[in-house]
């Protein structure tokens, strides 16, 4: 087995990465490290950004997520704020602002930085679906209440982990990040370079 630090205070971002990772042979260990969440445009130069400035300050590999919702009719918003947002105005807040709103498109995005030897690699997953009327379902966290993933009636928060992760932003860029680690994993070669991709 393989192991890999996700840094990450978020317990559900943790349990669904570490459900895709697993079978795959890596053990995900959770690490709480604070690190700048920069305001920026998009959520890759956030992640990007936090990976560097953990990077000069963590030793092995490791991946970090940032994610958020972006609502069609918001103008996209709350995007790259959706953490503030959710501790200020919750999904409560969000029904609210969307309350008479007949175009419910939204979607889910999330961008994994992965650190493996020196260098950091992007991956980028989207969910698109709408806003639910209500909140519904007791599982996952954050936004999962009120987002139905496209092609569903239930909201993120009536499935289980695997079927949210089967549809997910976080399910697809981790998948991605899964392949490329397989890529980069050549076993018998104990002095192989990082990253390894086979010519
Ligand atoms: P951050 O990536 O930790 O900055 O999270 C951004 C915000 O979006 C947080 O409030 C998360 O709870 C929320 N969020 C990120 N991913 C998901 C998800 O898969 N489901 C529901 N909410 C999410």
């Amino acid at each position: 087995m393989r192991r890999i630090t996700f840094i990450t205070g978020n317990r559900g971002k943790y349990e669904e990465v570490r459900r895709i990772l697993e079978p795959i042979g890596y053990e995900v260990v959770q690490k709480k490290i604070p690190y700048p969440e920069i305001q920026a445009g998009t959520l890759e130069e956030v992640a990007r950004f936090g990976a560097e400035w953990l990077a000069e300050r963590v030793e092995g590999d490791f991946i970090i997520d940032d994610s958020g919702l972006f609502i069609h009719a918001l103008g996209g918003f709350p995007g790259v704020y959706s953490a503030y947002v959710y501790r200020t105005l919750g999904c409560e807040g969000i029904l609210k602002l969307m309350d008479g709103v007949e175009d419910r498109r939204a979607e889910f995005r999330a961008v994994f930085a992965l650190r493996l030897g020196g260098e950091i690699h992007i991956f980028a997953g989207v969910c698109p679906g709408r806003i639910a009327g209500e909140m519904r379902g007791t599982g996952g966290f954050g936004y999962d209440p009120i987002f139905v993933p496209e092609g569903e009636v239930r909201t993120f928060a009536e499935m289980s982990t695997e079927e949210k992760n089967s549809l997910s932003h976080r399910g697809r860029a981790v998948r991605a990040l899964g392949e490329y680690l397989k890529g980069c994993v050549r076993p018998t070669r104990r002095t192989s370079p990082p990253c390894w991709r086979g010519s």
